[in-house]
């Protein structure tokens, strides 16, 4: 059966003086996740556009871009021109959430919402109809290599409450934190995508790492049934 977990590798751990061979070691994830920080919505910067172009020149898998930047209005056609095949923006950083996934609908792309640790999901009662995707962070955003938030698996399943009275099920994605102890957790609490940096690319065998947190989450799906 095919699985029904998604892996998406955060490049912001890999070693950015080699990121072509890099990509290449990720090849057996789902998404490449692209982490976009501006030194301002988060206390970080890391890559834009130019490098989204390098990326998606040097991988065939579809590029997860999550904007952590306080102008998604200004600058979500860009990263639609750079070729981003999912583009997820954070719900606190714009006043035109409907406009922004209408924009990334109508270049055929996947559109994504995300929320902060301490944003309820409630804030998505408006667009959870619209979204390709939901992006529940597990962590501040910020950097890679943090600790996951214990309280987000009862956010993800207020998430899940949501989509159900809604009749809609977009896939639900977790950054931050995620390894093969705390992937059973999420993936039980109703998480289908997970975002992985420190676990794989801290690894020796990045393959191996992906596969091993693959089957812990699809071990926390069997708990569920
Ligand atoms: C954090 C980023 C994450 C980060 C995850 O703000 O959005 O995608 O790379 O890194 P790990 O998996 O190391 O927590
Ligand atoms: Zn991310």
């Amino acid at each position: 059966m095919q699985s029904q977990i998604r892996i998406a590798t955060s490049v912001l751990s890999a070693d950015f003086a080699r990121l072509g061979e890099d990509l290449a070691e990720i090849s057996s994830a789902d998404y490449v996740h692209y982490d976009v920080m501006d030194g301002h919505f988060v206390p970080n910067i890391s890559f834009g556009l130019d490098i989204l172009k390098a990326t998606k020149r040097s991988t065939e898998l579809p590029v997860d871009v999550h904007l952590m930047i306080s102008n998604p209005d200004q600058m979500v056609p860009a990263f639609l021109d750079a070729d981003a095949d999912n583009v997820t923006f954070h719900i606190e950083a714009t006043d035109h959430a409907n406009r922004l996934i209408q924009l990334i609908h109508a270049e055929g792309r996947m559109a994504s919402v995300a929320v902060n640790p301490a944003t309820p999901v409630c804030l998505l009662e408006d667009v959870i109809e619209d979204v390709d995707m939901v992006l529940v962070m597990t962590v501040n955003p910020g950097f890679g290599g943090q600790k996951f938030i214990p309280a987000s698996a009862a956010k993800l399943r207020r998430l899940r409450r949501l989509c159900a009275e809604h009749g809609v099920s977009p896939l639900v994605e977790v950054d931050g934190g995620i390894n093969a102890q705390t992937a059973p957790i999420v993936a039980k609490a109703g998480a289908n995508v997970l975002v992985a940096g420190s676990a794989v690319f801290g690894q020796a065998d990045c393959s191996a790492a992906i596969a091993k947190i693959r089957a812990a989450a699809e071990s926390g799906l069997a708990k569920k049934a």
